[in-house]
């Protein structure tokens, strides 16, 4: 049962309203006031909502437009959704209303939800860490308006040659390609996923020396996610762990 007055900061997954956890579905149902970053959240993530609910569009407001009227609604006992797309913990500006919502001294909780990048995996059917091929997975972004830390950049994260989920780079396609290619085979596979789980959603398999023309081509600005992963083009590759030759605790060897 949801029923405290407080801030529900809330992951709306990628846009498919079935991709919603089974918790977020039960906050939204019970929501009075529903704060939608809504330039990323779908409408049809709001169907469910109660008829009488107050929808709160924030794309157009600043923190200190918005931060005052979610803490004057929980003050009046009202249950406040903050909704997210995909997970709130990446790239989503939680951390500063956190600190704000605490200063003030307001309940809160945050709910999970699935990523854009775990989305694609999903819709392309692919294992993202491949035996012997890849292991490791890093999400980032290209520096934009925001600034990536030195350390961070991407030509170095690239030298790692690891599945590389990139968010919020469309607009700087060119410059990722070609920071990428630095470490990368040109025909390292990429997905350039746009809108995924939305009814626009599309889905592009190119090499990545396509990455920035393909991006150009279909006009992609904004709500696009690229994976380049050698993962994606693997073939023929078995993880240990259901291989009949390995044994571990649960499957001990055979007398
Ligand atoms: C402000 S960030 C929010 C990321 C979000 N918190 C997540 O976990 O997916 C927005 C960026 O996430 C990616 N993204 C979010 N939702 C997406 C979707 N439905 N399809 C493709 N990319 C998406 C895009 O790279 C977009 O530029």
């Amino acid at each position: 049962m949801v029923e405290l007055a407080r801030v529900y900061i809330v992951g709306a997954g990628p846009g498919d309203p079935d991709l919603l956890t089974v918790k977020a579905q039960r906050v939204l149902a019970a929501a009075e006031v529903v704060m939608v970053a809504d330039s990323l959240v779908p409408p049809g993530i709001l169907a469910s909502l109660r008829p009488d609910a107050e929808v709160i569009p924030t794309a157009r407001r600043t923190l200190e437009e918005f931060l005052p009227l979610m803490v004057e609604r929980v003050r009046q006992g009202k249950i406040v959704v903050r909704l997210h797309s995909g997970d709130p913990s990446l790239y989503s500006a939680i951390h500063e209303q956190i600190e704000a919502l605490e200063q003030a001294g307001v309940p809160f909780q945050v709910i999970p939800g699935i990523s854009a990048f775990q989305a694609a995996a999903a819709t392309l059917a692919r294992e993202l860490t491949i035996p012997n091929l890849v292991q490791t997975i890093i999400l980032t972004r290209i520096s934009g308006r925001t600034d990536v830390p030195p350390q961070e950049e991407l030509a170095s994260l690239a030298a790692h040659r690891a599945t590389l989920c990139l968010y919020l780079s469309a607009r700087h396609v060119q410059t990722a390609q070609e920071q990428l290619l630095a470490h990368y085979p040109e025909e390292t596979p990429v997905a350039v996923c746009f809108r995924l789980g939305w009814p626009q959603e599309r889905i592009w398999l190119v090499p990545l020396k396509a990455m920035a023309e393909t991006t150009a081509t279909q006009r992609l600005v904004r709500t696009t996610l690229y994976l380049i992963s050698p993962a994606l083009g693997a073939r023929g590759e078995r993880s240990q762990l259901y291989h009949p030759h390995h044994n571990h605790l649960f499957r001990p060897p055979q007398e």
